[in-house]
């Protein structure tokens, strides 16, 4: 099979990266993680990449807050192109994509929220999640649009909320799950099964 190339961009602690890496190590994820980008010079994703032997690089984002600069964002994707990344995964990078990473990689480039999407975009979704009451939590891995956290969803997973969860207790549940669906997703990617219809993501069988 061919082994696909991947990139990641992230901020922090890099949780989600490092279970990819594992995934690759072990053989079951087809891919090949060429680089890991972080906009924070002190993240430990940057730290997770290095000791997988995976080129880890810190790349000014410039001076806005939630966004890249327009030429800061060109930066990155001339990177990620010059890797030969053929898709980037989103793992808890703080920035809204606006230009030119979205333009080099329209549909090939993932996201993974700690929500059950539409329901709690942006931050802190799980404390929100529990906050509002549901009796069903989740996360959800979806392709990466101009909206946010609103692209066309791929995988979604359901986490039961407890009677005795707090924020805290929930979140690290939504987290082990994520930990499964965004490399089950990479790899419905990798097999050539995702093929977007609208806002609808069609997973089409597996070529025998
Ligand atoms: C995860 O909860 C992810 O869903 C969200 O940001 C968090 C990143 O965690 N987008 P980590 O850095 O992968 O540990």
């Amino acid at each position: 099979m061919k082994i696909l190339k991947i990139g990641a961009l992230a901020s922090g602690r890099g949780s989600n990266v490092e279970a990819i890496l594992k995934n690759i190590k072990n053989g079951t994820l087809p891919c090949e993680m060429r680089i890991v980008i972080s906009d924070n010079k002190d993240a430990n994703v940057l730290k997770i990449a290095k000791s997988y032997g995976v080129k880890a690089l810190y790349v000014d984002p410039g001076k806005r807050k939630h966004t890249l600069e327009p030429e800061r964002e060109e930066e990155y994707a001339r990177i990620l192109k010059e890797e030969g990344v053929e898709l980037v995964v989103l793992a808890g990078f703080m920035r809204i994509l606006k230009g030119a990473l979205l333009r080099e990689f329209k549909n090939r480039i993932m996201n993974i929220h700690p929500s059950l999407l539409p329901s709690f975009k942006g931050l802190e979704a799980q404390k929100k999640a529990w906050e509002y009451g549901v009796k069903v939590a989740g996360c959800t891995v979806h392709f990466v649009d101009e909206t946010v956290d609103g692209g066309p969803i791929i995988l979604q997973r359901c986490v039961p909320v407890l009677e005795d969860d707090t924020p805290e207790t929930l979140a690290q549940r939504i987290l082990k799950e994520e930990h499964k669906i965004y490399s089950e997703a990479i790899k419905l990617f990798a097999e050539g099964r995702l093929r977007i219809e609208g806002r609808r993501v069609r997973i089409l069988p597996k070529n025998e």
